[in-house]
């Protein structure tokens, strides 16, 4: 034992838990996900040689399938947990330039329902580990109808990687503990890149292309930007570490950074979170808000910002607890709150990438709140890194 806890030593390299090793790493690891597949520069036309062909991303095993999965009926994206809410948060990318119908399935409600899937369905697997059980089942019965199977996991030669037609890895570097960190920023640029990869003959989305590829080059370091709120989110765990609940609001594409960060807060902090849809609020609830229970919402500036504000003042009416997250420098944010309100201040990316960078302070901020509630970081009580029961 403890030869083991030398080892365990070493590998987190300094930190106290693999969790935040991994949390910290994810400048790191979005950099190798990217690393010879997105090609950033704009070179200067040479003769003869269209500048904009210059800027591809190339996932080379996805290249030779490509105008399959263009000229197919449908994009079903099939996943389990955290790996379900990268693509979720994705999904309006890749229907934005793809011009397709974007399905997502949670793996085991997909084979609950029987849900049709025919032969002209293109169906990817989102999965960390590529061996949880639900996935690959879906997997299977995806393959009997003769559906194309694409893999995306973090795990070469995992039971995904290796029973789908194509797909593409990760490449996040090892994951260990429970709780997905980085795997889950990794997927939503591997996700992204897809929809670049798969969008690359568009001439309409030219502009759009060029606004996310030059993002993605910025986002490793907008990343190391947002690791430096750490003392602050240890500050504002310190806050709320006693509540007995915390809900999370988000729209657009922070709907999935609201569920991710509900889903972290359960699952390592064992508090209850729930991460709510904000458009949905006053079906319900808005019933639960008054003056104590702590609400973090997702505001950033994107195409939702207007109605998150109105979200904003329709919860300060109520007296709410506010913490907001919100772009540096966003004067409309600042003149809504109040002294009882806490600002966790962003840097800016496109919209379709700012949730990569909205959830990594509340990943620190589950992270914190579990340490100083005295739970298990790297394995939370009843569950497990990879499920393989169904
Ligand atoms: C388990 C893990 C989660 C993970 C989910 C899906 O529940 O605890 O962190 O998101 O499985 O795992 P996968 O390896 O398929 O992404």
């Amino acid at each position: 034992e403890t030869l083991e806890m030398e080892v365990n030593h070493i590998m987190k390299g300094g930190y106290d838990h693999f969790m935040q090793k991994e949390i910290h790493e994810q400048p790191e690891s979005l950099l190798q996900t990217m690393r010879g597949r997105v090609k950033f520069d704009r070179s200067p036309a040479k003769l003869g040689v269209d500048p904009y062909q210059e800027r591809r991303v190339t996932l080379g095993g996805l290249t030779e399938h490509v105008s399959t999965i263009r000229f197919g009926r449908r994009i079903m994206l099939v996943a389990c947990g955290t790996s379900y809410y990268a693509c979720l948060a994705c999904r309006q990318t890749i229907e934005e330039l793809t011009d397709l119908p974007v399905t997502l399935e949670l793996a085991s409600d997909l084979m609950d329902r029987r849900c049709p899937i025919f032969r002209d369905d293109m169906c990817v697997f989102v999965s960390q580990s590529g061996e949880t059980a639900d996935t690959i089942q879906a997997l299977e019965y995806a393959k009997e109808r003769g559906a194309l199977c694409i893999g995306i996991t973090n795990t070469v030669g995992s039971a995904i990687a290796r029973s789908t037609h194509c797909g593409v890895h990760i490449n996040a570097g090892c994951e260990i503990g429970v709780a997905s960190t980085k795997a889950y920023t990794s997927q939503m640029v591997t996700l992204t890149m897809v929809a670049l990869a798969l969008s690359e003959d568009s001439i309409a989305k030219r502009a759009r292309r060029d606004e996310i590829i030059d993002s993605l080059g910025q986002l490793p370091e907008k990343v190391r930007e947002v690791l430096l709120l750490d003392t602050e989110m240890r500050s504002l765990a310190q806050q709320l570490m006693k509540e007995e609940s915390l809900l999370v609001f988000g729209r657009g594409y922070n709907f999935a950074t609201a569920l991710e960060a509900a889903l972290k807060v359960k699952e390592v902090a064992l508090m209850h979170s729930e991460g709510i849809l904000a458009g949905e609020m006053k079906h319900g609830p808005l019933a639960l808000v008054d003056e104590n229970m702590p609400i973090l919402v997702i505001a950033t500036q994107d195409r939702m910002h207007a109605k998150m504000l109105s979200v904003v003042s329709q919860l300060r009416a109520r007296n709410a607890r506010l913490i907001i997250v919100c772009n540096k420098g966003d004067t409309g944010i600042a003149d809504l709150v109040s002294e009882r309100c806490r600002l966790i201040e962003v840097p800016q990316v496109v919209d379709c990438l700012q949730p990569v960078v909205n959830i990594v302070p509340l990943q620190l901020l589950s992270y914190h709140l579990t340490v100083l509630r005295g739970m298990n970081v790297d394995q939370p009580r009843n569950l497990a890194k990879s499920v393989t029961v169904t």
